[in-house]
């Protein structure tokens, strides 16, 4: 298929905000079981979109499928009313940036040249300094300032997913998709990342795509939920509509009850299995240090 010309390159960039998915089947190479079959979907214009799903429901390889990752086997992926088999992984990514999943590769760079990585679909001759001020900002953004100079190689794994969030954010993407952006975080910087994600769709009007495994952050921040099961879309729409205990237990096989917080759906897990008591010799102390007469 032939690629869009320079002209529709400026219409991809500052056309509307859009993802169309249209009968999406993607299977593996060598292998006839389809991950994903017939999936449809139209998300439009800047918010905080989730995708949920147990594990090997298809939600990485869905995202793969939206950024080119990965080629569909069936069906068409459009990206501001273009199809992404006509756009260029260098033009996708003057649009877009991706986190992938949080893994041991890394590089022995340091972190500020790691995030600059990021820039490189923009880089023209001369932009450093203004390639450097952005380099900045997502070290701001993040609160890791403390660590520019460290090695990235180096780093705890937490520290490693908010070096790479900082790149993707670095890129100035206006669709953003991350993969489980927050697994390696504490609990406080889930909350933040998440918050920044929302601002960022409110703010600067990124469209941000994001797996989770997170359902009670994912429900409180998302402006719409996808959940992904048998090979499909088991629901989509508004945190309060999908979030529902009779998701929870077909999709996932669990028993939850879900209260309301300020209008958001939190959920709790119920757990009726009988407990098996502990060996009286268990047990965790520590032990105190003799004083010195
Ligand atoms: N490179 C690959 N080659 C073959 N099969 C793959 C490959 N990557 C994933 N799969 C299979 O595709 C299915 C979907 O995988 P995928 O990674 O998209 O799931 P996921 O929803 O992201 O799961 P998780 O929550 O564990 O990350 C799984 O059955 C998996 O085994
Ligand atoms: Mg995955």
């Amino acid at each position: 298929m032939k690629q869009i010309g320079k002209k529709d390159n400026n219409r991809l960039i500052e056309s509307d905000l859009s993802i169309r998915i249209e009968d999406l089947h993607f299977s593996y190479k060598g292998s006839s079981k389809e991950v994903l079959s017939g999936l449809s979907l139209d998300i439009r214009g800047p918010q905080l979109v989730s995708v949920l799903g147990p594990n090997g429901a298809g939600k990485s390889t869905l995202i793969h499928c939206m950024n080119k990752i990965l080629e569909p086997t069936g069906g068409n992926v459009w990206i501001n009313g273009f199809n992404s088999r006509e756009i260029s992984i260098k033009e996708l990514a003057k649009i877009s940036s991706y986190v992938p999943y949080s893994s041991a590769d890394s590089f022995p760079l340091t972190v500020v040249d790691t995030i600059l990585m990021g820039r490189h679909p923009h880089s023209k001759w001369g932009s450093i300094d203004e390639d450097l001020r952005i380099v900045e900002e997502s070290l701001k953004l993040l609160k890791i300032e403390d660590l520019a100079d460290s090695m990235f190689n180096e780093l705890s794994a937490g520290q490693h997913q908010k070096v790479m969030l900082a790149r993707g954010f670095a890129q100035e993407p206006r669709i953003l998709f991350l993969d489980e952006p927050t697994s390696n975080l504490d609990i406080k910087y889930q909350l933040e990342i998440t918050r920044i994600l929302r601002r960022m769709s409110r703010e600067k009007g990124v469209l941000v795509v994001m797996i989770s495994h997170d359902i009670n952050i994912a429900a409180k921040y998302s402006d719409n939920i996808i959940v992904l099961h048998n090979r499909g879309i088991y629901s989509f729409g508004k945190p309060e509509d999908v979030i529902t205990s009779e998701m929870l237990k077909e999709v996932y096989d669990v028993d939850a009850v879900i209260t309301s917080d300020k209008g958001k759906p939190h959920l709790m897990l119920c757990d009726e299995s009988e407990d098996v008591p502990l060996p009286e010799e268990s047990s965790v102390c520590v032990p105190v240090k003799a004083t010195e007469n």
